[in-house]
Parts: structure tokens; C-alpha cells; sequence
């Protein structure tokens, strides 16, 4: 069984989606399968290579393609072959450097996590690992995921939402909606994103200006949240199908600043860019037992409610001062898919990734 790691992409978690894929396609048990990685540049082209395997080749992209070969994916007779790319069009005169049996997308945040991607494999029928295209869109839009968990009876901390049109055509009554229905502080996030990417926190009037106007240049919906003042942030993952899955014990990771930072998810507090693994967490999370039962419930509601598979990390708020948890977002490609988790629950990433790859084929 061949596996093609798809990562990199259009994104801005591109990096995160490099340490994340090389973590995975080191992990996967070499004895049984047969691993093809697949880079998507920032650009949107896809190349394939040995060069891709090692993480400290991405230090210099234009040197590291030159020795990649260029590609494109087509079903042969019920085959996926990976072809090689011409430089004058995607028809090139040779043959197919590649087959591929199953895909696992390592591809965090947009034209990636949000469906795009998975439509592609979809539309030309190759098997592949995690959420379908519309769990992966709902899990992906902050507003969508929300409105579906408050029909399901999962708690959210309340929220007002609007697109950047409304905003700049009627300002003053959305201001008035947030002022009222939430107060300061606030949480201003692009509908869209992942790893923190142009969120802030708003304390008052002018601030929420400034910072909605930063979020509008990520994405064309907005979402405003309630600030919970006292809280710690509790992740737990999930794996398996909709109907039959199983839940990881949990993590509390460690925040430096106000909001877990973009450097505090990958950097380990730094900017000296270490991974993953760097960063800093708490595993499992030092949590009451009747709480952490909760949240690995809630977690699992999550992926439920969103028709999820594959392996997904569920992100939950604990308010301190009343023990009251809501969930706040699913990543339905987790950074490393978190194997951390696993690991810490007793499923080695080998395992995990071997998992993976059978849902896939199921
Ligand atoms: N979106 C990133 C990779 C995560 O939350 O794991
Ligand atoms: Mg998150």
C-alpha cells in the first residue's frame, strides 16, 4: 500500500502543516506501507521527491524543488497515478512517477482543512484518511460549527458574527449588538483560520475597530466571541468514525500571553521555530476526573454532531470561577494529528497512523 502525504499548501499554516507532515511520514511503519509525499507550494504546485522527507531542506524552497519533480494526480483504470508535471502544462510526455493507494492530507487551515482539498480527492475517487468535505468545511468555519453545535445542545460561549460588507455598511448597530450582547472583553477571529492566525482580544470600543479590521483581511466573515476572563484551555482528540470512535486523554497546553499564541502552539514560547513538539503542554491535563470525563465527552459529541473521521483535536474552554466548559473550535487535521495524545492514551504514532490509513480503506 503506497500512502500520499499531501501538505504545505496555500495556507498560512503552511510551516506548521511541513513539521506536522515530516512528524507523520516518519512515523508511518516502513515494513508495511510504502510512503509518497506529496508538497503543495505556496503557490498551489504540487512536487514529489526524497528531498521532501527531511525537514531542514525547506530552509531553501528554491533549491529544494530543483530536486523535486513537479506532478499532478489522475485516475488511471481505477489506479491514482502521480504524473510528471511539464513545465509547458500539466500534459507532460512521461509516465507516471508514482501510484497512489490512499491519501492523508497533512494540510492545516485553508484549501486544505476546510474541504477544498478533500473535494478534489473526492471528485476523482481515491480513498482517503480524515473528514469528508463538509465536516471539513463545517469544522472549519468557526460561525457554521458554532450554530451547528448550539442546535446540538453542545455549549459555545456566545458570540456575534458578521461579514466585512456588513461591517462597513452598517459599523455602529454591529458594535452596539456586541456591546450589549457580550461587553468587553472580546475575542475578534477571521471565520476561517487556524493556529490564531489574526485573532485578538478587544477591551474596548476602538480596539475592537482596529482588530476586526486586522481579521477582515483574513477572511470575509467575522466572528466575535465572549472573553471568558478566568480560563484554561483543555484539548482532547478523537479517532475513528462519526458512529464509533474513541477519545484521548487530555491536554492543557501552557499560554504565554492572553490568547495561546501562534508562538506558543509551535515555537515553544519562541520565535526560533523548534516544531510541535516545543511547545508546551500539560499531558494529560491535571483535571478532576468528573471534568475530564466531561470534556472527553463534549469532544466526542463534537466530532459526532459534525459527521468528523479520521482522527480530530476537540478545543475546549474551562471558565475557572464556575467549572462551566464550552467547546470552542475542532481541527479536523490536529497539528502532528496529535500523537502526543495518543501516545499519552496508549496508541503509539505508528498505530495512529496505521489507523488512520485502514478508516480510509474501510
Ligand atoms: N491548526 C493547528 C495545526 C492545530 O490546531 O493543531
Ligand atoms: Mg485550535
Amino acid at each position: 500500500t503506497n500512502i500520499g502525504v499531501f501538505f504545505g499548501g496555500r495556507s498560512t499554516e503552511h510551516e506548521i502543516s511541513v513539521i506536522s507532515a515530516s512528524q507523520a511520514m516518519h512515523a508511518v511503519d516502513r515494513e508495511k506501507y510504502d510512503v509518497t509525499p506529496i508538497y503543495i507550494t505556496k503557490q498551489g504546485h504540487w512536487y514529489t521527491g526524497e528531498a521532501l522527507f527531511d525537514v531542514a531542506n525547506y530552509r531553501n524552497i528554491p533549491e529544494l524543488l530543483k530536486k523535486c519533480t513537479e506532478v499532478y494526480m489522475k485516475p488511471v483504470y481505477g489506479d491514482f497515478n502521480l504524473y510528471r508535471a511539464a513545465s509547458s502544462g500539466m500534459f507532460g510526455p512521461k509516465g507516471p512517477v508514482a501510484r497512489l493507494d490512499v491519501v492523508i492530507p497533512v494540510l492545516h487551515g485553508s484549501n486544505g482543512e476546510d474541504g477544498i482539498f478533500e473535494g478534489v480527492l473526492e471528485t476523482i475517487g481515491i480513498p482517503y484518511a480524515g473528514c469528508n468535505t463538509l465536516s471539513s468545511a463545517n469544522g472549519m468555519d468557526k460561525i457554521t460549527m458554532k450554530m451547528i453545535m448550539q442546535a446540538c445542545d453542545i455549549p459555545v460561549v456566545d458570540y456575534v458574527w458578521f461579514t466585512d460588507k456588513e461591517w462597513y455598511a452598517r459599523r455602529d448597530a454591529i458594535i452596539d449588538k456586541i456591546e450589549m450582547k457580550l461587553g468587553y472583553p472580546v475575542i475578534v477571529k477571521p471565520a476561517n483560520l487556524g493556529s490564531s492566525v489574526g485573532i485578538s482580544r478587544v477591551s474596548d470600543r476602538k480596539e475592537l475597530i482596529e482588530k476586526v479590521e486586522i481579521a477582515e483581511k483574513y477572511s470575509t466573515r467575522i466572528i466575535v466571541e465572549h472573553m471568558v476572563d478566568n480560563l484554561k484551555e483543555i484539548n482532547c482528540s478523537v479517532l475513528g468514525d462519526c458512529d464509533d470512535y474513541q477519545t484521548s486523554v487530555c491536554e492543557e497546553p501552557i499560554k504565554s500571553g492572553s490568547i495561546l499564541s501562534y508562538e506558543d502552539k509551535y515555537m515553544g514560547g519562541t520565535k526560533s521555530a523548534k516544531g510541535m513538539q516545543a511547545s508546551q503542554k500539560r499531558i494529560p491535563a491535571d483535571l478532576p476526573i468528573e471534568m475530564s470525563e466531561r470534556i472527553r465527552f463534549l469532544a466526542g459529541e463534537t466530532f459526532r454532531v459534525l459527521s468528523c473521521h479520521g482522527v480530530s483535536r476537540v478545543d475546549v474552554i474551562v471558565d475557572d470561577d464556575t467549572n462551566e466548559i464550552f467547546v470552542n473550535e475542532i481541527n479536523t487535521i490536529p497539528g502532528s494529528l496529535s500523537f502526543y495524545l495518543w501516545e499519552a492514551s496508549g496508541i503509539s504514532f505508528d498505530r495512529l497512523m496505521d489507523t488512520l490509513v485502514k478508516l480510509a480503506l474501510k
